[in-house]
């Protein structure tokens, strides 16, 4: 039964369920109990139980599988803003397993405005990888990254399913990602898109583009990465600016 008569009926079973997630009482992957289950359970109606289970969807708490049910979701990736860190370590310091899907690798003539950002000629070859991301066999981001350093083209014989290209550029390749430029934007995601990272055209994603320099703030990789909007938040401390008076 729900108690609190100040709060509306859907929001206090709200509470209640993302209590249980939160504290793990359910697990990610688990069936929540039927929506009539719930009506019983709380003396309330089907539509009250609806707007609770449809918030908590659209906050990343719970997903419905078609004629399945809704399951509780894995909590979302909490990444921060402050450090330089690749995909690979990013899931390893949160104990996921991370693996990657090589889309295709080839050489490619750089345009106009990628020379602008790594500061070489429009027409110079490098490296170009497409990646899709994925942690615990979850697909999270779709990543195209370029890549410009002489020699660059050793790359295409490298195993990117196996090794981090981070990882390759700091220890193989003596250009390691030392400090980045990144920008994220909201948007919708595109059919391709949507197809491979197992959401519908048009569920909310991430786009970032990230500039990443090496040593002497040369640029060495810009990368266009599209990231599922439910699977990740992002963190960032903000510091009030000191008063000049
Ligand atoms: C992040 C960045 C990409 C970078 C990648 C490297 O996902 N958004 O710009 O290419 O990390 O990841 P890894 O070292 O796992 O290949």
């Amino acid at each position: 039964m729900l108690k609190n008569g100040l709060l509306p009926r859907y929001y206090q079973l709200k509470e209640i369920i993302l209590g249980k997630v939160t504290t793990g009482q359910w697990q990610p992957g688990q069936p929540i109990p039927s929506e009539r289950e719930l009506c019983e359970q709380y003396g309330i109606s089907r539509m009250t139980v609806r707007q609770s289970i449809t918030e908590l969807v659209n906050e990343g708490y719970l997903y419905r599988e078609q004629g399945k049910g809704t399951f509780v979701a894995q909590p979302k990736i909490t990444q921060q803003l402050i450090q330089l860190t690749g995909f690979t370590e990013d899931m390893q310091a949160r104990s996921r397993r991370p693996t990657t899907r090589v889309l295709n690798t080839q050489m490619w003539p750089c345009d106009k405005d990628t020379a602008g950002k790594l500061r070489i000629k429009p027409g110079q070859m490098l490296f170009r990888v497409q990646r899709l991301r994925l942690a615990d066999d979850e697909p999270l981001a779709l990543e195209t990254a370029l890549v410009s350093f002489m020699g660059c083209e050793k790359l295409l014989e490298e195993d990117l399913v196996a090794s981090s290209l981070y990882t390759l550029l700091e220890t193989k390749y003596g250009v390691p990602p030392l400090e980045a430029e990144q920008e994220l934007e909201a948007g919708l995601a595109r059919e391709e898109e949507a197809g491979l990272l197992a959401i519908m055209a048009g569920d909310p994603v991430l786009f970032i583009r990230r500039i990443t320099y090496t040593n002497r703030g040369r640029p060495v990789e810009y990368a266009q990465s599209v990231y599922r909007g439910d699977k990740y938040r992002f963190y960032t401390r903000l510091n009030r600016p000191q008063s000049k008076v």
